[in-house]
């Protein structure tokens, strides 16, 4: 195994330490080498690591995804969203009694504020839901500001279980301010995945009347969003939460970097396209338009920096998409006829072999949720709920262990000193 490596800078030659994963990739540790008079440069982060994590480990070239080490496949098969927020928040799954105290202490933290509630009021209907689910998560921290210690374990603890609480309640309270209508209280009879269904889709006054079909669905939805490795926004949150910011700040700066269509909000950009390309005929013309270095366009929902074959959660997203389809009766869905056809060709032409551009999460997520009867402006809502306890345990695993604040350097390529000329002399 490689425990050092030596470059040579001005003819010297400098070791610098190689440390060993568990799985994939070894890393150089090159913070030594600003002693040498030198940065490293690597724009993107396409080859540094920003951190060491034991939450998640993605294994691009074979399709692998582990949360604590088990198979996304196996826990999307047999486990539960609570579950899999347990299983990440604590390293181990739980046991009936844990898995039991852990769902409670959700259900029970799922009411939002009564007063807290008018911060929707400030927004106009058309607003993304987007914009408000990310005002009302750094809102919440105006909720707990007078216990704000995250050098306190248990204070983290609290934090992590209210953000997963309130997120499908703010969710919801987002969508039905979208639709104008009044906001629905969390029925604490019902499953996370329920619950989040009934406070979007019930009626004030009404008993709740769920899908089973859907609510699993939904369920297998956040399970498969719920954490992705140093992914962007998850490097957001450990970024914000490297000044010592409060929990919900932290979060929220995540949740903004999710919205982006190249990140999280690639779910609502898929719909967006398929929608544009409108009927398999006019397949050709967009393939070549995603081919095309002067046109912007890109295929979204394909294309992935880690994945290099197939991202195992769209192979599931994928049968989620059928059962779903099936079940309301719209497997001849034409968008998902242009899906296919799209993931057809892409499987076929060298431009998308060659690069490695394969379906990910976000191009079969769209279609399930439209086949669930959710507005597009809510799929990064939803990837927003799913992901949630993936970045609060990388915060919490960063705040445990000493840390520094993240500061990265630069390649300065400006001008060089001058002096200043005033406006008479210029
Ligand atoms: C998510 O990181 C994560 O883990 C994210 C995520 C998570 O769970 O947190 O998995 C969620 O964000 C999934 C990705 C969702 N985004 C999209 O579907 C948007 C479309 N995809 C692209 O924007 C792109 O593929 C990225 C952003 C996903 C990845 O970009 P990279 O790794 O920086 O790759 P690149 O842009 O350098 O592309 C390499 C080549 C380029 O061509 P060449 O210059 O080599 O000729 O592939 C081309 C690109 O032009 N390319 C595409 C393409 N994606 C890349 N061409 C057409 N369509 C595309 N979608």
């Amino acid at each position: 195994m490689v425990q050092k490596v030596e470059i040579v800078i001005d003819g010297k030659s400098v070791e610098l330490p190689v440390l060993e994963a568990s799985e994939g990739l070894n890393v150089i540790d090159v913070r030594g080498i600003i002693k040498e008079g030198l940065f490293t440069f690597d724009p993107g982060f396409l080859s540094t690591a920003s951190c060491e994590s034991n939450v998640t480990y993605i294994d691009g070239d074979n399709g692998i995804l582990l949360y604590r080490g088990y198979a996304i496949d196996q826990l999307a098969e047999g486990s539960s969203h609570m579950e899999v927020c347990y299983l990440l928040l604590n390293g181990e799954l739980p046991d009936e009694s844990q898995l039991s105290q852990f769902t409670k202490d959700i259900n029970d933290r799922m009411p939002v504020d009564e007063h807290f509630q008018h911060i929707f009021d400030g927004f106009t209907k058309n607003s993304h839901p987007m914009s408000m689910v990310c005002a009302a998560i750094a809102g919440l921290a105006s909720l707990q500001h007078d216990s704000l210690d995250i050098s306190d374990p248990a204070y983290r603890k609290e934090a992590a279980l209210q953000l997963i609480a309130k997120i499908p309640t703010i969710a919801a309270m987002a969508y039905k301010k979208s639709i104008g209508e009044e906001f629905i209280a969390p029925d604490s009879s019902l499953t996370y995945a329920e619950n989040f269904l009934h406070m979007c889709f019930g009626k004030k006054g009404e008993q709740p009347n769920v899908s089973s079909t859907l609510s699993a669905a939904m369920d297998r939805i956040f399970i498969l969003h719920a954490d992705h490795e140093q992914n962007a926004s998850t490097s957001t949150v450990r970024m914000a939460g490297s000044t010592e910011c409060n929990p919900f700040a932290a979060i929220a700066a995540g949740t903004a970097a999710l919205w982006g269509p190249s990140h999280g909000g690639a779910n609502e950009a898929v719909l967006d396209m398929l929608v544009e390309i409108g009927d398999e005929s006019n397949i050709e013309e967009y393939v070549a338009k995603a081919k095309d270095k002067e046109d912007p366009f890109k295929l979204m929902g394909f294309g992935h920096r880690v994945y290099k074959n197939f991202d195992p959660r769209a192979t599931v997203m994928q049968s989620s998409a059928h059962a779903v389809l099936e079940e309301q009766g719209a497997s001849e869905d034409p968008l998902l006829k242009i899906a296919q056809k799209l993931e057809t060709i892409a499987r076929e032409q060298d431009y998308f072999i060659d690069r490695n551009l394969y379906p990910n999460i976000d191009f079969y997520s769209g279609i399930t949720l439209k086949a669930m009867g959710i507005p597009t402006t809510m799929f990064t809502v939803i990837f927003t709920l799913g992901r949630m306890p993936g970045w609060i345990t990388h915060w919490d695993e960063m705040i445990a262990a000493p840390f520094k604040i993240a500061r990265p350097r630069q390649l300065y390529l400006g001008e060089h000193k001058r002096d200043y000329v005033s406006i008479d002399n210029r």
